[in-house]
């Protein structure tokens, strides 16, 4: 168990910031490294062309740490919607075949399945949640021979329904159909190994559980995704970029691995250096270690909210990060606002209540949360 770190994030007392699904907030060190890479450019004589490199293959390597890959399985992306356009732009898909993903799964990894099928003349199927809750098999029984592509989060968006992604990996493999996985909301907070799983991509946006600043993110593509098509050609992604003398001799060679699908102007120097804290922040408290903390406290939450009759999916059928909380009548009217009063921040998203908590909470900001809830059922 990972005690609270308030004190490295810049959150008053008064607040009690449960949305980490929505925005993470960047910790004083990341906002400390981001403000230095700003005033950087105040100085462009002092930019070398290394800098073109450099963070980015430290940001690389620390992303890949996470996800037990290689640091030239990872591309630097602006957002998942791009790393999912990667995925479309390079699996197969044909007259008939299907697409599966989750009802209701964040747009960024709906829209372009939706044009690739539309393109293909296949079909996109969206498993609800069944009756029986075990929202694992029950995409296990929608994949079938016409399945070309799997395209799902580890754990549901709204709240936290969590999927077995090893054995629907597995199923993947004996069916043939490529793997996408859009980690955005379970990135850093829980534990997850490419080997295990063996995605052919697998994409992260960095603003939300990786604490790190908006419009970057990685991608993971697998070594046999290696020689894929990009969807943009930018100069820096060929072999020899880093010669700028010499970028009008154009070169059809890629730089290896995955980086032929890094997105132009990757370097982003004023917000790489704050990717890399954010990142190093992470791997140093350790995500199973993050994990526990954050399992111990929504259990603590949902526990609490049970006595108020608030209910929530069972533990074992959600991510622990993730607490979403039913209203026997639906969310009431004005409850956000009601809560945004009381200095509680949380989401609703259908008809949950998600509740998101990070290593910056601590038993006070749980407190003020019940209090408000009690104040409003009352
Ligand atoms: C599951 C999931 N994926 C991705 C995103 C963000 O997508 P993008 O980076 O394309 O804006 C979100 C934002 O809420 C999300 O919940």
């Amino acid at each position: 168990m990972i005690a609270s770190q308030r004190h490295l994030f810049d959150i008053p007392e008064d607040i009690a910031y449960l949305n980490c699904a929505y925005l993470g907030p960047l910790s004083n060190a990341t906002v400390s490294a981001g403000r230095q890479a700003a005033g950087n450019k105040a100085h462009p004589w002092e930019i070398g062309s290394e800098d073109f490199f450099t963070d980015t293959e430290i940001a690389r390597s620390l992303f890949a740490r996470l996800i037990n890959a290689s640091d030239d399985d990872i591309a630097i992306v602006p957002a998942a919607s791009y790393g999912v356009s990667v995925a479309a732009r390079n699996l197969a898909l044909a007259e008939g075949q299907s697409v599966v993903m989750l009802a209701e799964q964040f747009p960024s990894n709906v829209y372009a399945w939706r044009e690739a099928a539309r393109l293909a003349g296949a079909r996109v199927v969206g498993v609800a949640r069944p009756e029986h809750g075990d929202l694992t098999r029950a995409v296990l029984d929608a994949m079938d021979e016409r399945t070309a592509i799997v395209s799902l989060p580890n754990c549901h968006w709204a709240d936290g329904a969590l999927l077995d992604l090893e054995g629907i990996g597995q199923r993947c493999r004996e069916l043939g159909a490529g793997l996408v996985l859009d980690v955005t909301q379970s990135a850093g907070v829980l534990p997850l190994d490419v080997r295990l799983i063996q995605p052919d991509f697998l994409v992260a946006a960095c603003y939300k559980w990786l604490l790190g600043p908006y419009s970057t993110g990685f991608l993971y593509a697998a070594p046999h995704r290696h020689d894929g098509m990009p969807i943009e050609f930018n100069w820096r992604g060929r072999l020899g970029s880093e010669n700028f003398a010499g970028l009008v001799n154009y070169e059809d060679a890629y730089l290896p691995g995955a980086r032929r699908f890094d997105v132009g102007e990757c370097a982003n120097f004023q917000s790489m250096p704050a990717v890399v804290a954010a990142l190093r922040q992470i791997l140093d408290w350790g995500v199973p270690e993050i994990a526990a903390t954050l399992t111990a406290r929504n259990a603590d939450i949902a526990a609490r909210a049970a006595s108020l009759g608030l209910e929530s999916l069972n533990a074992r059928q959600r991510a622990g990060h993730f607490l979403g909380l039913r209203f026997a009548q639906g969310i009431p009217a004005g409850l956000l606002e009601e809560l945004n009063k009381a200095g509680v921040y949380l989401s609703v998203r259908g008809d949950s209540l998600r509740i998101t908590p990070h290593l910056y909470n601590n038993d006070a900001d749980v407190d003020r949360l019940m209090h408000a809830l009690e104040q409003l059922i009352d």
